[in-house]
C-alpha cells in the first residue's frame, strides 16, 4: 500500500467516527465581506491573538509564582533571577493591557457596523461577558506582585463593589478575605485569576466564536444595500485567515518591542502600615468608572452619592447591553441614527472622563 493510500485509509477512518468532512465544510462555508470599513474585522482576532499570549505566558509565569505571603518574593525572583523571567513577566502585563484595547476597538467596531443586528445578538451578549470577565482579569493579576501600587490600587478598586448596597460589603469582604487586603486576598485572587476566571472565560469565548463561524462577518447596513452583485466577499479559510495571521505577526513585533524597551516594573514591597503613594489610581480601563463615581460624590457627597453613581453606571451597562432590541433590523432609520449617535456619545464620555481622571491623580 502506497503512503497515499495508507493517509486516505487513515482519513476515512477518522472521518467515519469523527465526521471531519463535516467539520472542514463548516470551517470553509464562512465568507468575509470586502469593503472599505473591513479593517476592523480584525479586531476580534487581535483579541484572540493577545488572549493565547496571555495563556502561554500565565502557564510560564505559574511554575515560579508563589500566592499568599510569598507572592512578592517570588516576583521578585522571577524578575532578577530567572533566566528571561523579566521578559516573561513584562509580555504577560503588556499583552493584558493589548488585549483590553483590542477588545474594546472590536466592541466599538461591532457597534458601529451594526453586527449586534439579528441573527448576532449573542455575538453582542456573549462579547460583553467577556470584556467584564477580561476586566476582572486585570484586576485580579494587577495584585498578584504585591507590590506597594498593586496593594494600595487594589485597597482603592475595591471601594467600587463595596458601594453597592446591601450586598456590595459583603462582596468586598469576600473578595478580600476579611477587612483589610492581605496575603489571604492575593490567594483568592490568585485562584480567581487561574481557575475561576479562564473556567469562565474559556466556555464563552468558544460560544463566541462557534457564533461567528455559523454567521459569518456582519457587513455595514450602507454595504448590505447595494445589489448583490456589487458585494464582494472571500472566504475565511484560507484568504482571511492568512490576513489574520499577518495582523497577529504585527501586533507580536509590537508587543515584544514594548515588552523588551519598556520592561513592566516591579514596585517595593507593600507595606500596610506606610502612607498610600501619591498619585493613586486603578488601572486605564476602570478609570472612567472610577472617575465618574469621583465626580458625583464630589456634588453628591456620602451615600446617596455613591448610590446614585453605581445606580448611573449600572443603567450605562444596562442601555448598552440592550441595544440589539432597540436597534433592530426593521428599526425606524431614526433609532439607527440615535443609536449611531449614543456610541459616539459614549465614546466622548468614557474618553473624557479617563482623561480627566488622570489630570486629577497628576
Ligand atoms: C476576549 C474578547 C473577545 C474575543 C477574543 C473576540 C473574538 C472575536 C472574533 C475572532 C470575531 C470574528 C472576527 C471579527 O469580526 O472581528 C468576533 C466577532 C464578533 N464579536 Fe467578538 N471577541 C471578543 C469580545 C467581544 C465584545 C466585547 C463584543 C461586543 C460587545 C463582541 C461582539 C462580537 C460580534 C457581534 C461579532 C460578530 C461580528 C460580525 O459578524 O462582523 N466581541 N469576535
Amino acid at each position: 500500500m502506497s503512503a497515499k493510500n495508507i493517509a486516505s485509509s487513515a482519513y476515512e477512518w477518522v472521518d467515519e467516527r469523527l465526521g471531519l468532512t463535516e467539520l472542514a465544510a463548516f470551517a470553509r462555508h464562512k465568507q468575509v465581506p470586502v469593503h472599505k470599513h473591513s479593517f476592523w474585522y480584525y479586531w476580534g482576532g487581535l483579541s484572540l491573538f493577545f488572549f493565547i499570549v496571555q495563556c502561554l505566558t500565565g502557564v510560564l509565569l505559574l511554575v515560579y509564582y508563589r500566592p499568599g505571603a510569598d507572592a512578592y518574593e517570588s516576583v521578585r525572583q522571577i524578575t532578577i533571577s530567572m533566566h528571561f523571567g523579566w521578559l516573561i513577566r513584562s509580555l504577560h502585563s503588556w499583552s493584558a493591557n493589548l488585549m483590553i484595547f483590542s477588545v474594546v476597538v472590536h466592541m466599538f467596531s461591532v457597534f458601529f457596523m451594526k453586527a449586534y443586528r439579528k441573527p448576532r445578538e449573542f455575538g453582542w451578549f456573549s462579547g460583553l461577558g467577556l470584556l467584564a470577565l477580561a476586566m476582572v482579569f486585570g484586576f485580579s493579576g494587577y495584585l498578584l506582585p504585591m507590590d506597594d501600587l498593586a496593594f494600595f490600587a487594589t485597597k482603592v478598586g475595591l471601594q467600587i463593589p463595596a458601594t453597592v448596597p446591601v450586598v456590595g460589603p459583603v462582596i468586598a469582604n469576600m473578595l478580600r478575605g476579611g477587612l483589610e487586603v492581605n496575603e489571604f486576598t492575593v490567594q483568592r485572587f490568585f485562584a480567581l485569576h487561574v481557575v475561576v476566571l479562564p473556567a469562565l472565560f474559556l466556555p464563552l469565548l468558544g460560544f463566541h466564536l462557534w457564533l461567528v463561524q455559523k454567521h459569518g462577518n456582519a457587513a455595514p447596513p450602507s454595504v448590505e444595500a447595494l445589489p448583490a452583485a456589487e458585494r464582494k466577499s472571500i472566504p475565511f479559510f484560507p484568504n482571511f485567515a492568512m490576513k489574520d495571521l499577518g495582523m497577529w505577526l504585527i501586533a507580536l513585533n509590537i508587543l515584544a518591542l514594548l515588552a523588551a524597551v519598556f520592561p513592566w516594573a516591579l514596585g517595593k514591597q507593600y507595606d500596610p502600615l506606610a502612607p498610600a503613594p501619591l498619585g493613586i489610581h486603578p488601572e486605564w480601563y476602570f478609570m472612567s468608572p472610577f472617575e465618574l463615581l469621583k465626580l458625583i460624590g464630589a456634588v453628591l457627597p456620602g451615600e446617596i452619592g455613591e448610590l446614585a453613581g453605581m445606580g448611573l453606571v449600572n443603567i450605562a451597562i444596562l442601555l448598552w447591553l440592550v441595544i440589539p432590541f432597540y436597534d433592530t433590523r426593521s428599526a425606524s432609520g431614526r433609532r439607527a441614527r440615535l443609536t449611531h449617535y449614543f456610541g459616539l456619545a459614549a465614546i466622548f464620555a468614557v474618553l473624557f472622563t479617563t482623561i480627566l481622571g488622570y489630570w486629577s491623580v497628576r
